[in-house]
C-alpha cells in the first residue's frame, strides 16, 4: 500500500533512500506490522544492532536516542547490568521449568511482589508471555469466573474504539483498531460490543493530562448494557490510558463512571495495562494514578524491562477464590502456556523489579512528567500540528494528514528523525514518544526540538 502510493506520492527525501542495502539480507523475514517492501529497500538506517541505556546504534552506525523506550517495554535502559546478570546466571541454574504441575522459587516470589506493587485488594497473578496472551487470559478468566458462580449467560465482552489489546483472537475482537479486525472479520469473537472512544479534538485539543471533557461517555456503557442485559455481559476491557490509539488519555471522571456502572451490573472491570503497568505513569500501575481499582489487569512489557517476554493477569481474591471450588486434586482453569512462568523471564522481572526500586524508577518518571508536558506542548502552532497530548511519562503530537495514504506525514517526520538521531514512534498521523525513565531533562527537550526540526521540514 504505502509503496504504490510512493509511486503517486513521491516523498522529497526519496533520492536519498539507496535502493537496496547489500550487506543486509532481508528477504526471507516477514516483518509485522511493518511496510516490509519498503523497508527492504534501506534496511541499514533500520536494523538495530546494539542497545546501551538511552540509545540504540543502527547498522550504519548512527546513534538513536530510543523516544519510546523500545515499544514501551524498555524505560530502564538497554543493557542494564543487574538484568542482564540475573538472565545470565539464571541460564545457569535453572533455564527452563516445567509450567503445569511445577513450580520454581522465583514465579512464586514475583507473583507476590506484583501483588505488592498493585493496588490494595488484589491478589493473585496468572502468567503469561507477551500482551496479546495477556489479554486473552483476562477475558477467559472473565468469562470462566461467571460460568463458576453459576452465572453462565454472562457471555459478552465489551471493548472499547480505538482500543489496542494485542493480536490474539480475544484482543482483536475487544480491540477498537479498524485495520487490525478488517482482515481477519470471520475469527472476530461473536457478542462483544464497543463503547464510543473518548477523543474529541474539539473539545479537548492540546488538553494537558486528563481533559475535563468527556466522562459522560462512560455513561455509554449503560445504554450497552441495557440494550443487551446485564446478565448477559461479563466484562468490560479498557486501557486506562490508550496507548497505541495515540496516548488517548481518559477524561477526568470518565473511569470512575466505568467503575460504578461495572460494579451496579455485576461486570467485571478489566485494565489493560500492558504498557501503563510498571511506572509510565509515574505510580506502578495506571490503577493507583487514576484511583480507581480494576477487577483484573493486564500486564506485560516493563515488568522485564523488555528483556525476555513476559506477561500476566492480576486478579481480585474473590475470582481466584471462585475456581477454588471441588475435589483438590482437579484442575481448576484449563489454561496456560508452556512458558507461564519461565525461570528465566522470573529472574528479569526481579532484576528489574529490584532496579525499579533501587532507581527509584516511578518517582523519576513523575519528576520527568512535567517536563516532557511543557515541552511537548511548546510544539503547538508548529506547521500541521492538531493536537498534544500527554499523561505520565507519554505524549503524542498529532499532525493533520497530507494528501495520500493516511500515515505519509508522520512517516517523513519518522525518517527525518531517524537521520537527527531521534527514533520516534508513529502510528497514522501520530507521533508517540514515552522515553526511557533513565532520561535526562536535556535529552527530553532535545528529542522535542529535534521534533520540532523535523515536523518543520517533513511537509
Ligand atoms: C495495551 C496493550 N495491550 C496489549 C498489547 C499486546 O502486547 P504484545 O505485543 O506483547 O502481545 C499491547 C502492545 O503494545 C498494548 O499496548
Amino acid at each position: 500500500m504505502v509503496q504504490l502510493a510512493l509511486r503517486k506520492f513521491p516523498m522529497k527525501h526519496e533520492a536519498r533512500a539507496p535502493r537496496q542495502d547489500s550487506a543486509v539480507r532481508t528477504d526471507a523475514y516477514w516483518m509485522p506490522f511493518t511496510h516490509n517492501r519498503y523497508f527492504k529497500r534501506s534496511p541499514a538506517s533500520r536494523t538495530l544492532v546494539r542497545a546501551e541505556g538511552a540509545y540504540y546504534t543502527a547498522a550504519d552506525g548512527r546513534r538513536l536516542f530510543d523516544c519510546l523506550s523500545g515499544l514501551w517495554c524498555c524505560p530502564l535502559g538497554h543493557a542494564h547490568p543487574k538484568i542482564a546478570e540475573a538472565v545470565a546466571k539464571q541460564l545457569k541454574e535453572l533455564d527452563y521449568s516445567p509450567a503445569f504441575q511445577m513450580g520454581h522459587p522465583k514465579i512464586f516470589s514475583l507473583a507476590e511482589r506484583i501483588v505488592e506493587l498493585a493496588p490494595k485488594g488484589m491478589s493473585q497473578v496468572f502468567f503469561a508471555n507477551s500482551g496479546s496472551e495477556a489479554v486473552d487470559t483476562a477475558l477467559k478468566i472473565a468469562v470462566a469466573y461467571h460460568r463458576a458462580r453459576g452465572e453462565a449467560s454472562r457471555t459478552r465482552l465489551i471493548g472499547r474504539e480505538r482500543g489496542y489489546h494485542g493480536v490474539g483472537i480475544g484482543g482483536i475482537s475487544v480491540g477498537g483498531i479498524a485495520s487490525n479486525r478488517k482482515m481477519f472479520a470471520p475469527l472476530l469473537v461473536p457478542g462483544v460490543d464497543h463503547l464510543p472512544h473518548t477523543h474529541n479534538p474539539a473539545q479537548m485539543a492540546f488538553s494537558r493530562g486528563q481533559p475535563k471533557w468527556g466522562a459522560h461517555l462512560a455513561d455509554e456503557l449503560e445504554r450497552i448494557i441495557a440494550l443487551h442485559d446485564a446478565s448477559t455481559v461479563a466484562a468490560v476491557i479498557v486501557e486506562p490510558m490508550q496507548g497505541s490509539g495515540g496516548v488517548i488519555v481518559p477524561p477526568a471522571g470518565y473511569l470512575e463512571r466505568l467503575r460504578a456502572i461495572c460494579d451496579r451490573h455485576g461486570i467485571l472491570l478489566i485494565f489493560d495495562e500492558v504498557i501503563t503497568g510498571f511506572g509510565r505513569l509515574g505510580e506502578p500501575f495506571g490503577a493507583q494514578r487514576f484511583g480507581i481499582t480494576p477487577d483484573l489487569i493486564a500486564f506485560a512489557k516493563i515488568v522485564t524491562n523488555g528483556t525476555i517476554p513476559m506477561g500476566g493477569v492480576i486478579v481480585k481474591p474473590a475470582i481466584y477464590e471462585a475456581f477454588m471450588t471441588g475435589p483438590e486434586t482437579a484442575i481448576e482453569l484449563f489454561h496456560g502456556y508452556t512458558y507461564s512462568g519461565h525461570p528465566v523471564a522470573a529472574a528479569a522481572a526481579h532484576a528489574a523489579l529490584d532496579a525499579m526500586a533501587e532507581e527509584d524508577s516511578f518517582k523519576r518518571a513523575r519528576e520527568l512528567e512535567p517536563l516532557l508536558e511543557q515541552a511537548v506542548h511548546s510544539l503547538r502552532g508548529e506547521p500541521g500540528v492538531v493536537d498534544i497530548r500527554n499523561i505520565g511519562l507519554a505524549a503524542a503530537v498529532e499532525l493533520e494528514p497530507v494528501p495520500g495514504p493516511p500515515g505519509m506525514r508522520a512517516l517523513r517526520v519518522f525518517e527525518r528523525g531517524m537521520e537527527e538521531g531521534m527514533l520516534y514512534r508513529f502510528t497514522g498521523d501520530t507521533i508517540a514518544m514515552a522515553p526511557p525513565f533513565i532520561s535526562t531533562g536535556a535529552e527530553i527537550e532535545t528529542m522535542i526540538e529535534k521534533l520540532r526540526a523535523a515536523i518543520r521540514t517533513a511537509r
